[in-house]
């Protein structure tokens, strides 16, 4: 039943040299004894490349949202809105913001403290990070910060950014890793504090947005068919990008590459800056988008798990809009006791909403193990993405 087939053969490449040359002279000799030290490294790599090949499972899921939170009458006071709009429009009660010592970091750093304590899993003992997040703390990444907070000393940590996909995205590439047998315990975590570029002078966003974060510890396991990731689908569309942005911008008085110029008198003008702008969406575009793509990367997801809509236990999808979220539930035939939604709670938290959606399923008792979960992100990018697992 499941899609995945990551072959262990060892790569081709691998076995340059390994045709001897034979032949009498110096020089062929030279040549043999070359191509005898070519073919021993090769081998060397080929036994090094040559994995096990390992199934995956889900271990564990954590959350963490900041403290503090936003009402929609608070937010009524900021902008020309009310309650009864936000909610008939998109199901949102409250958003949490971060403030004080609170950070991207510190969020991620207490959901994957919460992810490996469910799981068993020791921080010292995971192998790789991947933080799926559009908000880093660093520009260069925050992966790295949130290994240092756990103390997962042997861990790569990278990030990774596609926007309110990138939890999704990130576990498909987690579940890869493992499954190629050089990994045996991954940490995925979607991560995004969006109220740093949200403006809240506009009504169109800030009542979407809040803060939030999510994790999930995937572990192998050495049964190869054995594999929590039964189909999965994953798109890009650039064309779109337009439609939901927070780009980098130069002050005023650089050139358009941001460069600084020479001065009249001949010295360097000051350094060039910038910064990011705030979030801008055109809300009905992206709403035409999620209502199409959503339902159909998710068929295709259980197309390719060899599944239908009636094998789903629980469709835990990204908390964007929660006419987006019915929508998608009402293709399938699926009722409100199989569909996961705490955007009253939360807002749209980005590449946070559905592991914290998943999270607390799980602490709720609703979603157990051996559950069907159909799981999707749509966002910026435009990007979209979907995968059915077995939990
Ligand atoms: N309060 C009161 N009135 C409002 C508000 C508000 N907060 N916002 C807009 N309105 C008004 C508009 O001005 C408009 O008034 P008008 O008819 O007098 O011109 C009216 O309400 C309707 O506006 P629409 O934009 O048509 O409202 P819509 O029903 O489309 O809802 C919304 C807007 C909630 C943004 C919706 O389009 C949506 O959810 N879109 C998808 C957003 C989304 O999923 N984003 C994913 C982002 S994830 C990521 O990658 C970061």
């Amino acid at each position: 039943m499941t899609t995945l087939s990551m072959s262990a053969a060892a790569p081709r490449c691998f076995a340059v040299g390994s045709r001897a040359q034979s032949g009498g002279t110096r020089k062929a000799t030279t040549a043999g004894r070359t191509a005898r030290v070519s073919r021993a490294r090769g081998a060397s790599l080929i036994a090094r490349a040559a994995f096990t090949p390992a199934g995956a499972k889900i271990a564990g899921v954590g959350m963490a949202v900041p403290t503090q939170y936003l009402t929609n009458d608070d937010l009524s006071e900021l902008v020309d809105t009310n309650d009864e709009w936000i909610r008939t429009r998109t199901g949102i009660g409250k958003r949490h913001v971060i403030s004080g010592d609170e950070s991207l970091t510190s969020l991620a750093a207490e959901a994957s403290k919460k992810a490996l304590a469910a799981a068993g899993v020791a921080a010292e003992d995971l192998d790789l990070i991947l933080l799926s997040t559009s908000s880093p703390d660093d520009l260069f990444g925050s992966a790295c910060t949130v290994q240092a907070a756990i103390g997962a000393t042997g861990a790569l940590a990278v990030d990774l950014t596609a926007a309110c996909s990138g939890f999704v995205v990130g576990v498909v590439n987690g579940v890869h890793f493992i499954r190629g047998g050089e990994y045996k315990n991954v940490l995925v975590v979607g991560a995004d504090v969006l109220s740093r570029y949200v403006d809240w002078r506009d009504r169109g966003t800030c009542i979407l947005f809040g803060d939030g974060c999510g994790a999930m510890v995937l572990t192998s396991t050495p049964d190869p068919s054995d594999c929590c990731l039964l189909g999965f689908d994953m798109h890009s569309d650039g064309a779109g990008n337009h439609n939901l942005t927070a780009q980098f911008a130069y002050e005023a008085g650089t050139d358009t590459a941001g460069k600084s110029k020479p001065t009249a008198e001949g010295g360097d003008a000051p350094s060039s800056r910038g910064a990011f702008c705030n979030i801008g969406m055109n809300g009905q575009e992206v709403f035409k988008f999620a209502v199409k793509t959503v339902p159909d990367t998710v068929s295709k997801s259980l197309e390719k798990a060899g599944m239908t809509s009636e094998d789903i236990d629980f469709l835990v999808m990204h908390q964007a809009n929660q006419r987006i979220i019915d929508t998608a539930a009402k293709r399938f035939g699926l009722g409100p006791e199989k569909v996961v939604s705490n955007i009253a709670k939360y807002g749209n938290t980005s590449a946070g909403s559905v592991p914290i959606a998943m999270a607390e399923a799980v602490e709720e008792g609703r979603i157990k193990k051996g559950d069907v979960v159909a799981t999707a992100g749509f966002g910026a990018g435009l990007t979209w993405a979907s995968a059915i697992l077995r939990w």
